[in-house]
């Protein structure tokens, strides 16, 4: 079977955005592939070195997981720290392959290095580096993420050939990122993209219940440009954010017939938002009663057994790659 990896840094809490965008298609691969997930706690120090809930964020984003649907039989559900022996090792071998003046330009070193200048240190700048070795370390050929990661899978291609080149040796294919075409779920403002560093009103967590979402939908910015109810309104993704948002979350046929009423000005915008709650509340409802069934001590359980599978396939990697760099075995 073909190899998939990927990952989900242990910060904040989960979204319809980040849920939408990322994690909800992960479900449809560990069908098809031998799937490792992951925890990237270990990239979440990158920016918060000192974290009081570490562990807790750790479980909750593998609770995440679960909740989403990954089924444990099917694929490796582990915290990167649990295999921070071989990640780390490897990551050490790849950094030799990476030019340092490729980590400075890299977008999204510069734009958390311009958000936080007091915190710039060694491990932000090797970010990449060690993403790289996630993938790796598995020999990982496919790794589902959003499209703000597809520059950090360029510099793992880049390091796979220099590590070909260096030592004559085709251990590690070039890892190809799948995205799902560019989704991007806006903030309830209307003003950029759906993140969890915004106030809470801005954004429908997966924890939310229901009164909640209506609640903030309500009061989501929808047509700039419909001052009065019985005006025709713009149900374009473009020239309404309430719409736009249907169109990710909403059946085609309802879609359809929202627009129609919208041009009519058969419905207003209360009514319209109504609806977009409801199909929010299709996907966060049951999603929020998987999560709630899960326990503690069962979370812990399917990680220790993810951490024995991960740690199998880490290891037969290691064994290569010294043996290729020569490092001496005593
Ligand atoms: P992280 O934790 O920042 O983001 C997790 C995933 O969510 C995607 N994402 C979004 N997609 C659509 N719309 C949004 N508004 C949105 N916000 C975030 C991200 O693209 C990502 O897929 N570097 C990775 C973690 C990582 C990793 C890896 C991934 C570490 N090692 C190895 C794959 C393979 C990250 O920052 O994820």
């Amino acid at each position: 079977n073909k190899i998939l990896v990927s990952g989900i840094r242990s910060t904040g809490e989960l979204h319809l955005g980040n849920y939408y965008g990322a994690m909800m298609d992960l479900v449809n691969y560990q069908n098809e592939y031998d799937a490792y997930f992951f925890i990237a706690d270990l990239h979440s120090l990158t920016t918060h070195p000192n974290n009081p809930d570490l562990r807790k964020n750790v479980l909750n984003v593998a609770g995440n997981y679960l909740a989403a649907g990954l089924d444990p039989d099917k694929c490796a559900l582990y915290a990167q720290s649990s295999i921070a022996a071989e990640v780390s090792e490897l990551a050490m071998y790849l950094g030799m392959m990476m030019p340092l003046g490729e980590l400075l330009r890299c977008p999204t070193f510069k734009e958390k290095a311009k958000k936080h200048p007091d915190n710039v240190n060694y491990g932000l700048v090797g970010y990449p580096v060690l993403m790289a070795a996630d993938i790796l370390i598995h020999r990982g050929e496919f790794v589902p993420v959003g499209d703000d990661q597809m520059v950090h899978l360029e510099m793992a291609r880049t390091i796979v050939r220099k590590f070909r080149q260096t030592y004559g040796l085709d251990l590690f294919p070039e890892p190809l990122g799948m995205t799902k075409n560019a989704v991007r779920i806006p903030s309830l403002t209307g003003n950029g993209k759906m993140s969890k560093s915004d106030a809470a009103d801005t954004y429908i967590s997966m924890t939310d219940p229901q009164d909640l979402i209506e609640k903030k939908v309500k009061k989501a910015f929808s047509d700039p440009e419909r001052v009065y109810k019985h005006q025709p309104g713009h149900p374009t993704a473009e020239g309404c954010n309430i719409f736009h948002m249907h169109t990710y979350f909403t059946d085609e046929q309802t879609r359809a017939q929202l627009e129609t009423q919208c041009l009519s000005a058969e419905i207003g915008c209360v009514q319209c938002k109504a609806r977009l709650a409801e199909s929010m509340k299709e996907i966060v409802n049951p999603f929020r009663e998987r999560r709630e069934k899960l326990t503690e001590q069962y979370i812990l359980d399917v990680l220790t057994d993810g951490q024995k599978r991960a740690k199998e396939s880490a290891q037969r990697t290691i064994a290569e790659v010294r043996k290729a760099v020569g490092i001496i075995t005593v």
